[in-house]
């Protein structure tokens, strides 16, 4: 908390003067203008700037791994599990739990692998899970129950289903998928079902509908066997729906746009070249900020942005114990516009198996994984501590920000989620098999932090809008005008420093935050309707292709700071 009040104790003696340098931070994006003028609360944990962020210890021990996490709507949860196979954790099951399960045969049903994590206390829940879910994927359905696919040994074509309440446990079926999906990726489609592509081994891919039911049916997609190295490097293919239907599916070096609807390739974008970009080469890759208030509606615009990663070889040389450089660049793509080429640019950084995370301000943060190496057991070295801020709108040469490093090392295994007041939930990290806290360079890490962007700078809190009219249980319907009232410390607000925003929260896991999605939304109306109080009227998503049905957070924005965001739920 020092962190929170010190920058405040500068505010008689310069805040002309800072406020000038926070403008500089939010317009120059030069880094070196960011150094520590300010301090930041060197007593305190992690040591840090209000300009860049700063880090908070939210936990010491999250009971269990975090190799996979997401967040319940509704709940100030977030669920962080591993896999079953990595025998002893930090927490049991409850024994009532356990008889429930299965025979306990060995240690893995008696030490819980899944935990649900209280975001405001820490406090922590087993969650029984009895199949093997490590390196599985997920995604939250349309009425807000998750879904969990795949996994390892008995867990590859299980399906699993866990709503969010105070006793809610998983429930498992397994042989529910066609395929054996483990390391897949699964991406919500308008339908409220999901295609779950890819995995060790399958070159295919499959639908689970929204009944639940497995169609038990594999399309064949050669463009995964195509894009396989020695070493795979196109494991989690990067998945996105874009704005007209269809997916992009990026894996190794090569991406398509395949339509759902008829199960058929229908474009392959140019090759981006540099290196690997898909597991164990890990890159980070998001949908850039889909804006429903341009002027052509005739085409929303869907633009990929992929980060990092590592050369061909570097999975090969790892093996050996040689740790390359990460890759340091970025490709950019409209995937809209037929004729559309990579766009690259440059980190501040290299960085393989970081995680990419879309804030709601619009912007970019890439945060976690390291310099040198691969994603993996042990396959990494010199951990990249430090978050960058991406701006999309920015100009090439100013969009990257280096923020406040962290002083825990986020290696393989390791997770990160934007959470709903706008900080940033960063756990896990284990590039041992089981649970090793001796004689390893980087033991397992059950620490978890929250990473407070600069956007939350006290210094900035007269910016930020607090929404208050209750959204809680509400929906809205596609197309449709909703209001939403809110407060803010200013006499007039201008249509110009104004952005409302709807964020989808992702399923994160191996540095991939799969079903992630921002929307910019069209503005009709601002109104000031009291003292400090404003109502701003907005369209909702015109259609489903547009913002799949779920539960979205919305953001109101005002000069870059967000207010907490509140659950919708678009239907
Ligand atoms: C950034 O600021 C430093 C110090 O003021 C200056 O030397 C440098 O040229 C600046 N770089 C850019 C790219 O503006
Ligand atoms: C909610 O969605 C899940 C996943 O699609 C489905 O299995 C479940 O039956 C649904 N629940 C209700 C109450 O409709
Ligand atoms: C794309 O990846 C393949 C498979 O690793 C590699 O052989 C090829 O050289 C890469 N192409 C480019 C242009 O980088
Ligand atoms: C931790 O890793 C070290 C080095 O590989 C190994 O010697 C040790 O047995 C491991 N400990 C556990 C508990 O797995």
């Amino acid at each position: 908390m020092a962190c929170l009040i010190k920058p405040l104790l500068l505010l008689p003696l310069s805040f002309w003067v800072y406020s000038t340098f926070l403008h500089d931070l939010w317009h120059t994006q030069n880094s070196s203008l960011t150094a520590s003028i300010i301090g930041g609360c060197h007593g305190g944990y992690g040591g840090s700037s209000a300009r860049g962020g700063w880090w908070e210890l939210a936990s010491e021990n999250s009971g269990v791994s975090a190799m996979h996490m997401f967040i319940f709507p509704n709940t100030d949860k977030a669920i962080m599990f591993d896999g079953i196979v990595f025998g002893k954790s930090q927490i049991q099951l409850p024994p009532a739990t356990r008889i429930l399960g299965r025979k306990i045969k060995t240690n893995a049903y008696l030490w819980a692998h899944a935990v649900e994590f209280d975001i405001d206390s820490a406090a922590i829940r087993p969650l029984k899970i009895l199949t093997d879910t490590w390196a599985s994927a997920g995604g939250l359905s349309a009425n807000g129950t998750f879904v969990l696919s795949g996994g390892w040994s008995d867990g590859r074509r299980t399906l699993r289903y866990l709503s969010g309440c105070s006793t809610c446990n998983w429930e498992e079926f397994t042989g529910a998928l066609a395929g054996k999906r483990w390391y897949s990726t699964q991406q919500i489609l308008p339908d409220g079902s999901f295609i779950v592509v890819g995995g060790r081994q399958m070159f295919n891919y499959e639908y689970v509908p929204n009944n639940g039911v497995s169609s038990r049916k594999n399309y064949q997609l050669p463009f995964l066997h195509e894009t396989t190295d020695p070493e795979e490097n196109n494991l989690y293919p990067f998945v996105f729906l874009s704005t007209d239907g269809n997916l992009f599916i990026f894996t190794n070096n090569r991406s398509i746009l395949l339509n759902p609807t008829i199960n058929k390739i229908i474009r392959e974008f140019p090759i981006l070249p540099g290196g690997s970009r898909n597991y164990p080469s890990s890159a980070m890759s998001a949908l850039l900020p889909i804006k429903l208030h341009d002027p052509n509606p005739n085409v929303i615009k869907a633009e990929v942005l992929i980060c990092g990663g590592a050369k061909h070889e570097a999975a090969n040389l790892a093996s050996k114990g040689i740790f390359v450089d990460a890759l340091k660049d970025c490709g950019r793509i409209d995937i809209t516009n037929p004729s559309a080429t990579w766009q690259k640019s440059m980190m501040p950084s290299p960085r393989v198996m970081g995680d990419m995370l879309l804030l709601p301000t619009g912007d970019v943060l890439m945060i976690n994984g390291a310099k040198k190496g691969i994603a993996g057991w042990g396959f990494a070295d010199d951990p990249n501590t430090t978050p960058v801020l991406y701006k999309p709108e920015n100009r090439k040469t100013q969009q990257f920000i280096e923020l406040t490093a962290t002083t825990i090392p986020r290696m393989s295994h390791s997770t990160s989620t934007v959470l709903p007041d706008g900080k940033i939930l960063v756990a896990g990290s284990n590039p041992n098999y089981n649970y090793n806290f001796t004689n390893v360079k980087y033991p397992t890490e059950l620490r978890v932090e929250k990473f407070y962007p600069p956007y939350l700078d006290p210094l900035l809190v007269s910016n930020r809008p607090f929404i208050i009219l209750n959204f809680r249980g509400k929906t809205v319907n596609y197309g449709q005008n909703f209001v939403i009232e809110f407060k803010l410390k200013k006499l007039e607000v201008s249509l110009v420093h104004l952005k409302v925003t709807m964020y989808a929260p992702p399923f994160t896991t191996h540095g991939f935050s799969m079903g992630q999605r921002l929307l910019e939304m069209a503005i009709e109306k601002l109104i000031n309707v009291g003292p400090e109080i404003f109502q701003v009227s907005v369209m909702a998503p015109p259609t489903a292709t547009i913002a799949p049905p779920s539960y979205y957070l919305v953001f109101v924005v005002h000069s870059g700071v967000p207010s907490p965001g509140v659950w919708v739920q678009i239907r």
